[in-house]
């Protein structure tokens, strides 16, 4: 049966059409940084499908019911219905993003030397941990390894290695389950991994957590994916995966489709007691947590409205169609696509530039170079060792590039465009420079380092 978008456009916004002699002055004026670049000279955007999506008219018109009341706002109790029908949890507290609610979790819950165990921490998470003295654990299952493994689950917590870090002698704070696993290519986790990684720390006494982002889309692929599930709406499959957890920390700006928002929600009494403090000191009363009544208003419909199979089917489809162009091109990325990007094997692509040069970062700075295309490096500029004078010393384990899909923005004439910038840049690969580092800072190097082409 053919499928489709289930939404029409009600509302549009200009985007830049931009020369390639305009692309090239602003970029070097960024020191070759895309974060650095003005949106104004951005033609297509896939840096992030954070707080980037499109607002529904639902939302819209409940943004306008929004209560901002200080405390007791009615539309905090729209947004609390709402969570604790989807997860079960009876404590459930807004936060303005994520990474509030993972520093206030963190706080609450992990002393210096202790360790977070995840199948992959995403990097604000492990920075989270990290400024608190513990330790972040990454456990990828082994088939994420395999770029080209076609295995349905790479974002499992690999269970053995689990179980022996909770055996072993290290003191483990918490289990965190990334769904989906974005740090490692946007692969979901199965339901037999949730609860079998639940069932682990449970045994070990130690607090099972969800960093749930993108919840609907690891309960799409469930759907597709995982046998015992076919026949399980994404709301089913997502409610019951909440429920094996102790509790989630979110980033609402995914996958409840709002510009900004962050849930922080908990089983336990003694827990949410612990957090609501740090809330109250660090965000914002417990009824609204830095967050407007009108965000919350829109938050919680997004919630309601990001499970429709059909939407999901739209947008798992639109993303394998950007990896389907980029595979025509002669362009590999991560297997099996994922929902919300589509990881490009940079390294591959440009086998004339080594890791020091960065063949990620080059892919990137090319699509916009050629197209205006935004996206983000995810190799060794981003996560390799680098000696004092920023040179490459330990390289990442692969170079890829993310094209981030906004949620409900770009049209498949757009997606086409990404394609198609893609395959020029493909027909000639060896054209493409590598880049130096020219400005390394120490912490969060990506955002605003600067390199210059050589
Ligand atoms: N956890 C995951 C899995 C994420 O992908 C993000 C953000 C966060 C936590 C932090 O949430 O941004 O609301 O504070 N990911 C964005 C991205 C930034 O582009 O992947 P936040």
């Amino acid at each position: 049966m053919p499928t489709m978008e289930p939404y029409r456009i009600k509302v549009v916004e200009p985007i830049p059409i931009t020369t390639r002699a305009h692309r090239e002055r602003a970029l070097a004026a960024a020191g070759y940084n895309p974060f650095n670049l003005a949106a104004t000279d951005v033609t297509i955007d896939l840096l992030s499908d954070s707080g980037t999506g499109a607002l529904s008219a639902e939302q819209q018109a409940a943004g306008l019911r929004g209560d901002e009341t200080y405390a007791g706002a009615r539309s905090y109790y729209r947004f609390h219905d709402v969570v604790h029908d989807l997860t079960g949890y009876p404590h459930a507290f807004p936060v303005h993003q994520g990474r509030a609610a993972e520093r206030i979790l963190f706080t609450a819950l992990l002393k210096p030397g202790q360790v977070s165990v995840s199948n992959t921490h995403f990097d604000t998470t492990r920075a989270n941990v990290e400024i608190l003295g513990g330790q972040a654990v990454d456990l990828p299952c082994q088939a994420a390894k395999d770029l080209d493994d076609d295995a349905p689950f790479k974002g499992d917590i690999d269970l053995d290695a689990l179980d022996a870090v909770l055996s072993g002698p290290q003191d483990v704070a918490v289990v965190l389950l990334t769904i989906t696993n974005n740090g490692g290519g946007g692969q979901p986790v199965s339901m037999a991994n949730l609860k079998a990684a639940a069932s682990i720390a449970r045994r070990h006494g130690v607090p099972f957590i969800l960093d749930a982002a993108r919840f609907a889309e690891n309960a799409w692929l469930v759907t597709q994916r995982e046998p015992g599930y076919e026949h399980h709406t994404p709301r089913q499959v997502a409610e019951e995966a909440f429920r094996l957890a102790d509790g989630c920390v979110a980033s609402l700006k995914k996958d409840a489709i709002v510009h900004m928002g962050g849930l922080l929600a908990l089983r336990d009494p003694e827990l949410a007691a612990k957090c609501e403090l740090l809330l109250i000191a660090t965000e914002g009363f417990r009824t609204y947590g830095g967050l407007s009544g009108r965000d919350l208003e829109m938050l919680a419909q997004g919630l309601l409205e990001v499970t429709d199979p059909e939407y999901l089917r739209a947008r798992a489809d639109a993303t394998s169609y950007v990896a389907e162009l980029a595979q025509a091109a002669g362009v590999d990325s991560v297997r099996p696509t994922g929902v919300h990007a589509v990881y490009l094997n940079a390294g591959r692509l440009l086998r004339h530039l080594p890791p020091s040069r960065f063949p990620g970062f080059a892919l990137a700075t090319e699509l916009y170079l050629a197209g205006g295309i935004r996206c983000a490096e995810l190799g060794s500029l981003y996560l390799g060792g680098l000696d004092d004078a920023g040179e490459l010393v330990k390289p990442a384990p692969y170079e890829l590039v993310r094209l981030a899909i906004p949620r409900r923005v770009y049209t498949q004439s757009h997606l086409e465009y990404v394609g198609e910038t893609l395959a020029e840049i493909a027909k000639d690969p060896e054209r493409v420079p590598g880049y130096r580092l020219t400005y390394a800072p120490k912490l969060l190097r990506h955002f605003n380092c600067r390199l210059e082409p050589v």
